[in-house]
């Protein structure tokens, strides 16, 4: 895998929407308040993909990963998880809901979750609350202070 670099990127920007669509991921809301987005550019300059923050009181919603159609399986993902996760403070738990993809984060050391069990700042983002089906797999990263 090529060095990769991370550039922060506003929910406006037309290359995360456009991946977010073709990947059939949520857009309605990238442009409300509290989300950070980051666009992975690999060595020679090219986007490879996003990933996503949102703030939910004491935690934190990873959201939006996705790498481009090409440049998936190449190590890519994990990578733009981890360069999400340098801007989560030590001690704060992360969350993510997906529809397919909940054996990538698995490997990241993200477990399922159910609902009932969800900080109420969590359970309140429009990804739980609307964007995504009530079918879809909720997971926990939990991160030990430092
Ligand atoms: C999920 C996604 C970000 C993974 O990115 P990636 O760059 O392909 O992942 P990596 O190369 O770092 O890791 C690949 C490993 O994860 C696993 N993996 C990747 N995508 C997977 C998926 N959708 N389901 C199950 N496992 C998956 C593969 O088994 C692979 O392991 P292997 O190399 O031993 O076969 C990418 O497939 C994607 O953009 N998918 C569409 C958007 C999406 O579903 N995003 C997640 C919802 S927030």
């Amino acid at each position: 895998m090529s060095a990769l670099s991370v550039e922060q990127v506003h929910g406006s920007d037309l290359d995360l929407k456009k991946a977010l669509l073709e990947a059939d991921l949520p857009t309605d809301d990238i442009e409300d308040e509290g989300r950070t987005f980051f666009r992975i550019v690999s060595d020679d300059n090219q986007t490879v993909g996003f990933a996503g923050l949102e703030a939910c009181e004491d935690d934190k919603l990873l959201r939006s990963v996705v790498m481009l159609p090409g440049q998936r399986r190449k190590g890519f993902g994990h990578a733009a998880v981890s360069a999400a996760l340098v801007h989560v403070e030590p001690g704060r738990d992360v969350f993510l809901v997906t529809t397919n993809a909940s054996p990538f984060f698995a490997r990241l050391s993200f477990i399922e979750v159910q609902r009932e069990n969800l900080p109420a700042a969590v359970l309140a983002t429009r990804q739980l609350s609307s964007l995504c089906p009530s079918s879809a797999t909720i997971m926990k990263l939990t991160r030990p202070p430092t």
